[in-house]
């Protein structure tokens, strides 16, 4: 099994309830280090009992992970086929998001490579699952940083910008903004205008108020900044060096007069031990996978649908974005201005 793209907590239970099912049932068990650059180096560790012990409350990968995508080394598809045959695997478990589950439907599509997926990323873009595990844990994390971030805006009484990741969704803005009472939510989904959001704030403000919270997702298009920098093999830039929240603090200031401070939460949103709520969706995503492998059903991606573990294919996940839907922004709106 691998872990792709950005870490999140919940990835160590995965791999613990994979192994756990696979050696109850008389299986072995490797990690690839890496992610897809394992595959594509030949760098495998064997996983046993002791190696997945200790990881349910666990944070990161054990396995490591990293952004390669084999379509973009030079031979790098032809390595990864190679070394799966010559290592003898019978089947590929690949626990990751749009980019690491793409490159694995890809190669099931091209290649017939046996490989089964599991939805991971704090974002929760994925389609065909209601949720990723990690997403939980994440707007745990924004949620308490909004709640300390109400306190020190009212005693100051300023407006303070919250920025959160996401990168072409504003999940976690909006899930933890309604969670921590946002009076303001900007996602790349709505293109609320800066001089919009001002006048709700400046609307909240003459009703009595002398504080706000904002919560902006680093993906939100802010006029006149621009992506810069380098760009990963899966054509991403870095979104937490575009500095959205530091910009649009300065424009809100400059708009309404009303003081404003600026929080990037940045990585501790993908730091540290997982919720329940992600230990045990990664828990049920871990066993399904390994069922999925050892019932030859390929190309499937374990997925919650409702409260129910499924599966479904792999294309299906990875085809389009789950972005988010109007009735969840509904509920975040009623509560601007
Ligand atoms: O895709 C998950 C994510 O956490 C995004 O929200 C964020 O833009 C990106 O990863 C950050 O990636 P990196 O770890 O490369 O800084």
């Amino acid at each position: 099994m691998l872990t792709g793209g950005g870490d999140c907590p919940g990835l160590n239970a995965v791999i613990r309830a994979v192994g756990r099912r696979v050696m109850t049932r008389g299986g072995e068990v490797v990690g690839i280090l890496e992610g897809w650059k394992g595959l594509v180096e030949g760098r495998f560790v064997p996983l046993g009992p002791r190696e997945i012990s200790g990881l349910l409350p666990r944070g990161g990968t054990i396995l490591r992970t990293t952004r390669t995508n084999p379509y973009k080394v030079e031979g790098g598809v032809q390595k990864v086929l190679e070394n799966l045959q010559r290592e003898g695997f019978d089947a590929l478990v690949a626990i990751g998001g749009e980019d690491t589950l793409g490159v694995a439907a890809r190669l099931y599509a091209e290649h017939d490579l046996p490989v089964v997926g599991v939805p991971k990323t704090i974002d929760n873009d994925l389609s065909a699952t209601d949720y990723t595990f990690g997403f939980d844990t994440a707007v745990n994390i924004a949620t308490e940083a909004i709640d300390r971030l109400h306190t020190t805006a009212e005693s100051h009484n300023r407006v303070m910008v919250v920025e959160v990741m996401g990168r072409h969704t504003g999940w976690i803005a909006v899930v933890s903004g309604i969670a921590g009472g946002a009076d303001m939510i900007l996602i790349p989904e709505q293109p609320v205008s800066i001089e919009d959001a001002c006048k709700e704030l400046r609307h909240r403000h003459e009703r009595g108020k002398d504080f706000s919270i904002v919560v902006v997702s680093e993906g939100y298009e802010l006029e006149g900044l621009n992506d810069a920098g380098e760009v990963d093999q899966f054509g991403h830039t870095r979104l937490s060096e575009r500095g959205v929240g530091a910009a649009l603090a300065r424009e809100i200031e400059s708009r309404t007069g009303y003081e404003t401070r600026v929080t990037v939460l940045g990585h501790i949103q993908r730091g540290g031990s997982p919720t329940p709520r992600d230990r045990v969706l990664a828990t049920r995503y871990g066993l399904k996978a390994a069922d999925l492998a050892g019932e030859g059903k390929f190309g499937r991606m374990a997925a919650l649908h409702g409260d129910n573990i499924v599966d479904v294919p792999l294309a299906d996940a990875t085809k389009e974005l789950k972005t988010v839907p109007p009735d969840w922004w509904a509920v975040a709106q009623a509560f601007f201005g």
